[in-house]
C-alpha cells in the first residue's frame, strides 16, 4: 500500500474496532496525520486514564504504553513495535536504588515517567517533565531520591533549593549528546529567536537557554510569543511537531534523533490495529504497586 492507502486503511480500521491512536511530540509527522491526539508524555497519559476506546495504540515508546495500561487497565493497549523501548528507562537498578534508600531512610522515591513499570512499582510518585517540580515541591519529605535521569534532578534541585534531590545517574543520550559548539553557532546566528530547552540536557547548556521546558510546554510557549523564529534544544523532531501548529513560523532543530520513537511508522500501525499487537501485558503482582504512583502523579499535578 501506498501511504494514502494506509492513511485510508489505518482510519477505516480505527472506526471499526474502537480504537484511538495517541502520538507522542517526537513521533514523525506522517504518524501525525492518523493520530487522535498528540501531546507530551503527561497530556497522554490524561488522556489515556480518561478514554472510552476500546483500544489504544501507543505511537511513542514502551514506558508510555505501559503507563497507559497502568491507568486504564480495562483498555487493550498496543504498540506498534515491541522493540520501541527509551534506554534511560532500563538505566535503573535495583541494588543501587536500595543503596541509596539505606543511606537516605527519611528519602521518599520520585522516578520519572520514562522508567520501566518494575521501577514504577518500586516508588512513592511519578512525574514527567511538565509536572516534576510542582510534584516534588508538593511532596511533604523534604529529601527526595531521584531516577533515572540526573539532568532533570539537576533542573529539580535549582527550582526547589528548599529541598535534597538525590540524584541517580541515568541520562537520555539524544539530549546529552548535545553539542556546545552547535548551540553557540545557533545562538550567534539567530540572535533574537529564543532557545528551548528541555530538561532533559546537562546543566552546561541552561545558560543558553530562554526556557526550560517539556514538550507541551514548548508548544505554549511557542502560542504566546510573538517571536518568529525558535531554537529547538530537544529531539530533532519537536521542531516538525511545532510547525505543524505554528506554520507561519521557523524552528531550528539543535539535537539528534531518538531512533526509538522513530520505530513507529504508518506500516507497523496498520499491523497493530489488523492484528491487534503488540499487547502490552503486565504481570498482576506489579500492577497496582506500579499504577499508584502514576495515579498520585495526576493527583498532585492538578
Ligand atoms: P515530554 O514529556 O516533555 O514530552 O518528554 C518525553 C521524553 O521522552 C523526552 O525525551
Ligand atoms: Fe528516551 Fe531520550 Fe528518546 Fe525521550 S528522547 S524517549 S528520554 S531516549
Amino acid at each position: 500500500m501506498n501511504k494514502k492507502e494506509l492513511i485510508k486503511e489505518i482510519k477505516r480500521l480505527k472506526k471499526e474496532k474502537k480504537a484511538i491512536i495517541l502520538a507522542h511530540n517526537y513521533q514523525e509527522p506522517s504518524v501525525f496525520e492518523v493520530a487522535d491526539y498528540l501531546g507530551d508524555s503527561f497530556e497522554l497519559a490524561k488522556i489515556a486514564q480518561k478514554t472510552d476506546a476500546k483500544i489504544i495504540i501507543f505511537a511513542g515508546v514502551k514506558f508510555m504504553a505501559e503507563s497507559a495500561k497502568l491507568l486504564n487497565p480495562q483498555k487493550k493497549v498496543l504498540i506498534p513495535d515491541i522493540n520501541a523501548i527509551c534506554p534511560m528507562a532500563g538505566m535503573v537498578n535495583k541494588k543501587e536504588l536500595n543503596k541509596l534508600k539505606k543511606k537516605y531512610p527519611e528519602a521518599t522515591i520520585v522516578c520519572y515517567i520514562n522508567t520501566t513499570t518494575e521501577t514504577k512499582a518500586m516508588c512513592d510518585a511519578c512525574v514527567t517533565s511538565a509536572n516534576a517540580v510542582k510534584i516534588c515541591k508538593k511532596l511533604p519529605q523534604k529529601e527526595i531520591i531521584f531516577l533515572p535521569d540526573q539532568h532533570l534532578a539537576s533542573y529539580i534541585q535549582a527550582q526547589l533549593p528548599e529541598k535534597t534531590i538525590i540524584p541517580f545517574q541515568g541520562f537520555c543520550e539524544v539530549h546529552a549528546q548535545a553539542s556546545e559548539q552547535y548551540f553557540k553557532k545557533a545562538k550567534a546566528k539567530y540572535s533574537q529567536a529564543p532557545l528551548l530547552l528541555h530538561p532533559e540536557t546537562p546543566k552546561n547548556f541552561w545558560q543558553y537557554a530562554d526556557a526550560i521546558l517539556g514538550t507541551g510546554g514548548m508548544i505554549n510557549f511557542v502560542k504566546k510569543s510573538s517571536e518568529k523564529t525558535f531554537l529547538i534544544g530537544t529531539e530533532k523532531d519537536m521542531a516538525e511537531r511545532l510547525k505543524l501548529s505554528f506554520p507561519d513560523k521557523n524552528f531550528i532543530p539543535l539535537l539528534g534523533e531518538c531512533v526509538n520513537m522513530k520505530k513507529i511508522n504508518l506500516e507497523n500501525i496498520y499491523q497493530s490495529l489488523l492484528e491487534e499487537k503488540y499487547e502490552i501485558q503486565i504481570s498482576e503482582d506489579i500492577f497496582e504497586k506500579a499504577k499508584r504512583p502514576l495515579e498520585k502523579m495526576i493527583k498532585l499535578a492538578k
